[in-house]
């Protein structure tokens, strides 16, 4: 079929969705998307963020649609024309859901460990007011510790069923759900159960929030201080890929995670398996010695992470030594007319630290050694 997204045409299977089509595209065409997943059957239809303009229904009825659609859960037809980010009334559409977003989500990016990779700190960056215009007082909740593994901020959820989906399809049984309805509708296991299933810690993977965090990673270090290597092992649960990205500072592990693709979706194997971890590799490996590493993680260079990320760094060629005909360290060669020190001795040019013997003891200027009289008594 043949769909055309801001002016760009392109030939997609019938049956895909909209925004599965602009993802194809790529770039700013893409809506963003805060429910949907595309690893999670049902997924999408929740959030609004992907809100498009459906200029032209189909070849046969070239109608528009009467409404912004949600092009996650809209799927093409034939000659079908839909304006994403050349759509006006799309991009305000986005504003004001972003601004419904954040009635209730606590202001708290600077003690929020997803802050750095959270999908809806992008989505304010690129949607967002700079003020707000809520008076209301934000909803909050009783605490309530989901066990050792993961920590459920409930205030800063949105409601996006990622979590509720991950743990349906990919735990035995799942332990969690939405409780209650509209405002007051929350996240929980209702009996204050420990989350242990082998695979729920991918419901921190998929929460594009900073809802769902990891425990064993809590204040430890913010993302963008570490160092992401991608890395694997052989592991023996069954269904756990062993592709992971490890968060790493010198030379320990902070963080194990599953590997991301370019829209923050755990990404499959390069064999074609779904890259989904258990939480023996995610919360028991935090060894770098428990792991094959592959190499450092692309990251985009228009995220925070990749600040202080070498990939490919070029260093700039050194010229002082072709320039000047020596070493940068002997620049400060103003020893050699001193008198502080033995004659036969050039400071500037020992291989190491300078220490008593290398000075003439009882051959000090007075003036240096009145200074070193009033620094002691100080
Ligand atoms: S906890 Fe996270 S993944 Fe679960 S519904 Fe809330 S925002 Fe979505
Ligand atoms: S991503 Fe389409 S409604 Fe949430």
């Amino acid at each position: 079929m043949k769909v055309t997204i801001d002016n760009i045409t392109i030939d997609v299977e019938p049956g895909t969705t909209i925004l599965q089509a602009a993802r194809q595209i790529g770039g700013d065409v893409t809506p963003p998307a805060m429910c949907y997943y595309s690893k999670l059957e049902g997924s999408g239809g929740k959030c609004r963020t992907c809100l498009v303009e459906v200029s032209k229904g189909s070849e046969k009825d070239p109608r528009p649609m009467p409404k912004l659609v949600a092009s996650c859960r809209t799927t093409v037809m034939e000659g079908m024309e839909v304006k994403s980010v050349t759509s006006e009334k799309a991009l305000d559409a986005r504003d004001g859901v972003t601004e419904f977003l954040l009635i209730n989500h606590p202001l708290d990016c600077p003690v929020c460990d997803q802050a750095g990779e959270c999908d809806l700190q992008d989505l304010d960056y690129a949607h967002g007011n700079s003020g707000t215009r809520t008076e209301f007082v934000r909803r909050t909740f009783e605490k309530e510790d989901i066990g050792p593994y993961i920590q459920l901020h409930m205030t800063r959820c949105i409601m996006c069923y990622r979590c509720v989906f991950t743990a349906q399809q990919l735990c035995e049984v799942r332990e969690h759900g939405i409780l209650d309805r509209g405002e007051r509708s929350q996240i929980s296991t209702y009996l204050n159960k420990a989350l242990t299933n082998e695979f729920i810690g991918n419901v921190i993977d998929v929460c594009p929030v900073g809802a769902l965090t990891d425990k064993t990673f809590r204040f430890k270090n913010r993302v963008w201080f570490t160092k992401p290597l991608d890395a694997h092992r052989d592991c023996e649960v069954k269904g756990c890929s062993g592709h992971v990205r490890l968060w790493m500072r010198g030379d320990e592990v902070f963080r194990v995670t599953a590997r991301r693709d370019e829209w923050n979706e755990v990404r499959d194997t390069p064999d074609g398996r779904k890259g989904w971890i258990c939480n023996t590799c995610r919360f028991h490996k935090k060894k770098a010695s428990d792991w094959i590493i592959d190499g450092p993680t692309k990251i985009k260079r228009i995220s925070v992470i990749s600040q202080g990320h070498y990939l490919n760094l070029k260093k700039p060629t050194d010229t002082f030594v072709p320039i000047m005909g020596r070493d940068p360290k002997h620049l400060l060669d103003i020893h050699t007319v001193s008198e502080v020190n033995k004659t036969d001795i050039d400071l500037s040019l020992l291989p190491r630290p300078a220490h008593s013997t290398d000075f003439t003891t009882g051959n000090v200027l007075p003036e240096a050694k009145q200074i070193n009289i009033q620094e002691s008594n100080s």
